[in-house]
């Protein structure tokens, strides 16, 4: 059982309180009152934290204990987590040919701790790191929603929209080229996008590191998972890393298909597999299994609204005209769990999705524009019939076996933040047509 520690449960009874007080002190007649209110409040407070003082206890409630254990797919090598799976036998993507069902995977960051897994699970879900404590990663990373957040844009700190959508974490692990646009190469940079920015969590560093050090428990699981105190920024990255690379999904039935059991794919999926890896549709030129991603940039010229590119991808991280509208390859994993899609969620379905690509080479792209479309978006002219199979193969790429424990508690004492309920329309991009 988890429970929530003794003190940040103070501190959370503190600020409601404290509000109170300062909205009666603004009439002078309540002040008498306020001043009991203070004093009882302040009696409350002392009354629960002393017997623990006085007996000399360690302020680090014990309900909080950081696991010893890998997470399932994973086994401890010389101190750290390593994965065990069967791709690791087959040969790298380069060896092999696109589309492959026996292709390797690429290097996964792994060989972390237990402890640094754990921790990491629990800041992931914990609100404290953002600035106001009404964020997390899992508001936009929700793993009830594929590790995404079902907007077509992300929502962050105060209601702001954000001009993309949330993509799935699931094996973001393997990943070296990271954001819609490819412009970080490791989660550790990466992440200190949403802590720090004025839309996500609104952090900053130093707050970030306060707020940290100044709760007893989060000070001991640190030590605990990573040696040293005080808490660094360093050590925050890791523990976040640590447990984000801990998100495998390579248990599909697609995954015994590709291992050789023929019988865990359906008829209609089996042809669904081959249209997929078919010279006509190309989809595993770029969606290669079996990651479902070669995490290259692409231009496929998705419109952001009708006749309408808002978002220059690439091209406004690097100035190179030839990326512009070009977004990194998503993997397919979990893709039924992620609706709406693209980088804008423009896709409110599969099969809109899938249709995209038979529409015509630059279909999307609006007037004056010229995107250098990249030369597998083609005309395949597929049937309804291939795409609704495209969509049904995209289906078995579904496993979340290894879905962590989501925390009841967190150290903080915050309520444990998933994706928010849809406060407006703006939940399925225009791709409905
Ligand atoms: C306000 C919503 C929001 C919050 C909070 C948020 N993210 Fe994200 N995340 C996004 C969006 C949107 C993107 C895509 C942004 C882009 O590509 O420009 C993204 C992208 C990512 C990616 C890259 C995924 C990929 O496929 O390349 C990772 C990894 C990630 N977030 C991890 C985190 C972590 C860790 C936290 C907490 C420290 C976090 N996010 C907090 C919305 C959010
Ligand atoms: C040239 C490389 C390329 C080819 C070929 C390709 N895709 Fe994509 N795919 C991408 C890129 C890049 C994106 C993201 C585009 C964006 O957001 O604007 C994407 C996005 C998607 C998405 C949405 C994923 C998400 O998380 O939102 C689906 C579904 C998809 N592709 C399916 C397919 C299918 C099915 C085929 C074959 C018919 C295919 N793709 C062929 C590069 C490709």
């Amino acid at each position: 059982m988890m429970l929530s520690p003794l003190s940040p449960r103070c501190r959370r009874a503190e600020r409601p309180s404290s509000s109170i007080v300062a909205r009666m002190m603004r009439t002078p007649i309540k002040q008498a009152k306020a001043a009991v209110y203070r004093l009882l409040t302040l009696l409350l407070v002392t009354s629960l934290l002393v017997p623990a003082a006085a007996k000399g206890e360690s302020p680090a409630p014990l309900e909080f204990r950081l696991t010893d254990t890998c997470p399932a797919s994973f086994e401890l090598q010389d101190g750290g987590c390593v994965l065990r799976n069967r791709y690791k036998a087959y040969r790298s993507l380069r060896d092999a040919g696109v589309g492959g069902l026996k292709t390797g995977l690429p290097l996964l960051r792994e060989g972390f701790t237990p402890q640094q897994i754990d921790l990491g699970r629990y800041l992931f879900f914990d609100p404290v790191l953002s600035a106001d404590g009404s964020v997390s990663c899992a508001s936009c990373h929700d793993p009830a929603k594929g590790f995404a957040d079902g907007r077509a844009q992300a929502v962050g700190i105060s209601g702001q929209t954000l001009p993309r959508s949330a993509p799935s974490l699931w094996n973001i692990g393997f990943f070296s080229t990271l954001l819609w646009d490819g412009s970080k190469s490791s989660l550790e940079e990466q992440m200190q996008g949403p802590l720090y920015s004025p839309v996500e969590m609104g952090n900053n560093p130093a707050q970030l590191l306060e707020v940290l050090n100044g709760n007893p428990t989060y000070r001991t699981l640190f030590e605990q998972a990573l040696g040293s105190s005080p808490i660094a920024l360093d050590q925050i990255y890791t523990a976040i890393t640590a447990f984000e690379s801990s998100l495998i999904s390579l248990n599909s039935r697609y995954d015994l298909y590709a291992h050789g059991y023929h019988a865990a794919l359906n008829e209609e999926e089996i042809a669904g597999l081959n249209v997929f890896r078919s010279f006509v549709a190309r989809c595993a030129e770029c969606h290669t299994p079996p990651l479902f991603s070669n995490q290259q940039l692409a231009v496929l010229g998705v419109a952001d609204a009708p006749g309408e590119l808002i978002d220059l991808g690439a091209e406004a991280i690097t100035g190179d005209a030839s990326q512009r509208g070009a977004f990194r390859v998503p993997s397919l994993r979990n893709i039924t769990r992620t609706a709406p899609y693209m980088h804008r969620g423009q896709k409110a379905t599969l099969e809109h999705a899938a249709r995209f690509y038979t529409g015509g080479r630059g279909h999307e792209v609006p007037e004056g524009e010229s995107l250098m479309i990249h030369w597998h978006i083609w005309e395949p002219q597929l049937t309804d019939r291939e795409i609704q199979l495209l969509a049904t193969f995209m289906g078995a790429l579904t496993d979340e076996a290894f879905m962590p424990e989501i925390p009841t508690a967190v150290p903080s004492g915050l309520p444990v933040t998933q994706a928010r309920k849809f406060a407006s329309g703006n939940d399925v991009g225009f791709g409905a047509q």
